[in-house]
C-alpha cells in the first residue's frame, strides 16, 4: 500500500489531487485483491485506474506544456512506455494468458512511486512559474 506523503507534491493542487486519487485507487485493487474478490471486480477497478491514468497523463502533458517545461519529451515519452505496457498486461488479462497478479499490482505502485518522485517533481518549479505569470 502507498500512502500520500509531503513528498509527493508538486506544488499543484489539481495534479496533488490526481495523484492523491490514483494512490486511493491503486490502494483499492490491493485491497481488493487481499480480500479475494473476483475477477470481474478485479477488473473493474484496474480498467478504472488505467482510464483515469490516461486521463491524468494527458492533464499533466498540457500543464507542461503550458509551461513550456523543457523535459516534456522525455516526459511524455515515459507516460507513452507505460501506457503501451499496461495495455499489453491488460491484453494478456483479457485473453486470459495472464491472471491481476501481486506482481501486477507492485509493477504499477512502483512505477507510481518513483515516476511521481522523480520525473515528475522535476516539472514542479515550472508549474510555480506559469503560476507566477
Ligand atoms: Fe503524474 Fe507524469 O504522471
Amino acid at each position: 500500500m502507498i500512502r500520500w506523503k509531503e513528498d509527493f507534491s508538486v506544488n499543484d493542487e489539481t495534479i496533488d489531487g490526481q495523484h492523491k486519487k490514483l494512490i486511493t485507487m491503486l490502494n483499492e485493487l490491493g485491497d481488493a485483491m487481499q480480500r479475494g474478490q473476483g475477477r470481474k471486480i478485479l477488473d473493474k477497478i484496474l480498467n478504472e485506474l488505467v482510464s483515469y491514468t490516461q486521463s491524468h497523463f494527458a492533464y499533466e502533458e498540457r500543464a507542461m506544456r503550458a509551461c513550456g517545461y523543457p523535459g516534456y519529451d522525455e516526459h511524455k515519452m515515459k507516460h507513452e512506455k507505460m501506457t503501451q505496457k499496461v495495455l499489453e498486461i491488460m491484453g494478456e488479462l483479457k485473453s486470459g494468458s495472464a491472471n491481476i497478479t501481486p506482481e501486477v499490482r507492485i509493477f504499477l505502485e512502483n512505477w507510481l512511486n518513483k515516476h511521481i518522485l522523480g520525473s515528475d517533481k522535476s516539472y514542479a518549479p515550472y508549474l510555480g512559474r506559469r503560476a507566477a505569470v
